[in-house]
């Protein structure tokens, strides 16, 4: 028995039973040995741990944020997007060696089959990016029928692999169709980030380069959003998982998640906010509405984070790199006095209510160049592999069966069913 254990008792029966809490959890296990037939009632598993993981640690109270025990600073200072999505994947920090193989792989698995390009040219042209990319990403489960072989490791490899290779061309591929521009296809001389910044922008030039600043703020931002251990979108990925579908049909589910205004669609609301909004001298009204519970401030608040996300520190800092080669975003000046405001009040002090990383995301993205409709995209490119590590972690864990939670039914009792001329 571990020294901290709570007891629970059942009044109905008078039995008792003691569980230890290990790692902050403790087993449903020990209330099924009260009565096999009751369950926690928990909407939205607000208290719910629904697995055990290796591979983010996430204290929301203290605005600590570790993938693999790297502190996110540390990351965000010295490493890049393909090493921590290899750190994710493997669970150690690639040797040189590695890593060279690591970015050679993902290099040479960025072209997307022309049937499933294709695809996108079928839309609409004012398709949302977001809807296009998840429609691609589970069509591409047709194309690689292998991996269904889900219990092979191999197999598993190659698909997460060519998933963090492909999500960036089939993003580009959406955002050109809903410009009428053609594809530009990946090249194999440029950074993960440069190549997709090169496929989003480039109009005939062979010669085409990349701004270095804008191509290691991106990297930085996909490095933040990697991963954020069960949040909604990876949840989805381990319920879909669980059931045993192959990644492509699972991160397909995973992005679905994504799109919810609430998840990763927020930084794109935060924008159409600053907008409204529209001056530094309309804040306070604003924020008197959102207290008064007519609306929501975007990308403040989080399920976890009870303090300032450290995400939305560090992207702050990040802002000055940016709008010093593309200018300053004019919303920038309302976004801070927002949080200014909103940080002094005792509504937003007493929820503990603190920008979110989507606060500011949205304001390097649009300065960027990169039209609203695309922020959540580049959410997924950035979470695609966290996403992949815990479908990886699910598939391995002997623990995990198909995710089923049970429910509290609250519908009628048994009645008679009426013909219907007779009701
Ligand atoms: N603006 C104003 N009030 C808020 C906000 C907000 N952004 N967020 C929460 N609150 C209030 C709620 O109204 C509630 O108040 P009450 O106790 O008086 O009823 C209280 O704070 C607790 O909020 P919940 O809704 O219970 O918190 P929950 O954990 O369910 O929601 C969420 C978290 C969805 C992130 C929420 O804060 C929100 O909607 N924020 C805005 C959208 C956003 O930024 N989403 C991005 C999240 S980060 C991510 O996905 C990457």
């Amino acid at each position: 028995m571990s020294e901290e254990s709570i007891t629970l008792t059942d009044n109905r029966s008078g039995k008792s039973v003691t569980v230890p809490i290990e790692h902050g959890v403790f087993s449903s296990q020990g209330v099924r040995e009260l009565d096999p037939g009751l369950f926690f009632y928990d909407p939205a598993f607000k208290s719910t741990a629904s697995c055990s993981s290796s591979i983010t640690d996430l204290d929301g109270v203290n605005g600590i944020l570790r993938f693999r025990g790297y502190p996110i600073e540390q990351l965000a200072e010295k490493s890049t997007f393909l090493e921590v999505a290899y750190l994710l994947i493997n669970g150690e920090l690639p040797t040189p060696a590695q890593y060279e193989e690591w970015v050679h792989h993902v290099t040479y698995h960025t072209y997307i089959h022309e049937n499933t390009a294709d695809f996108i040219k079928g839309f609409r042209y004012d398709a949302h990016p977001m809807g296009m990319l998840v429609s691609v990403v589970a069509a591409l489960s047709t194309f690689y029928p292998e991996s269904k072989q889900i219990h092979d490791p191999q197999i598993r490899m190659i698909q997460a692999i060519r998933l963090i290779a492909k999500m960036p061309t089939m993003a580009a591929f959406a955002y050109r169709h809903s410009v009428g521009l053609p594809r530009e296809y990946p090249v194999n001389h440029l950074t993960y980030t440069g190549n997709f910044l090169r496929m989003m922008w480039n109009v005939a030039d062979p010669n085409y380069e990349p701004n270095p600043v804008l191509a290691k703020a991106l990297d930085l931002l996909f490095i933040l959003h990697a991963d954020h251990e069960q949040n909604c979108s990876t949840t989805t990925m381990r319920t879909v998982g669980s059931a045993g579908a192959d990644p492509f049909i699972s991160v397909a589910a995973a992005a679905s998640a994504l799109y919810g205004p609430l998840h990763g669609g927020a930084n794109e609301k935060v924008i159409r906010m600053l907008h409204e909004i529209g001056d530094v001298k309309n804040v306070a009204a604003y924020v008197d509405k959102v207290k008064k519970g007519e609306l929501k401030l975007q990308g403040f608040g989080h399920r976890v984070y009870k303090n300032y996300d450290p995400r939305a520190r560090i992207i702050k800092k990040t802002a000055d790199d940016v709008f010093a080669v593309t200018g300053t975003n004019p919303l920038l000046e309302i976004a801070l006095k927002l949080e200014e405001v909103a940080l002094s009040d005792d509504y937003f002090i007493e929820r503990k209510l603190y920008p979110n990383v989507d606060f500011y995301s949205g304001l390097i993205y649009e300065a960027m160049g990169f039209p609203m409709d695309m922020f959540t995209v580049l959410f997924a490119i950035g979470r695609t592999p966290g996403w992949l590590a815990h479908w990886l972690e699910l598939v391995q864990d002997p623990e995990q069966k198909i995710y089923r939670p049970r429910q509290a039914y609250i519908g009628p009792d048994k009645r008679d069913y009426v013909p219907i001329d007779q009701r």
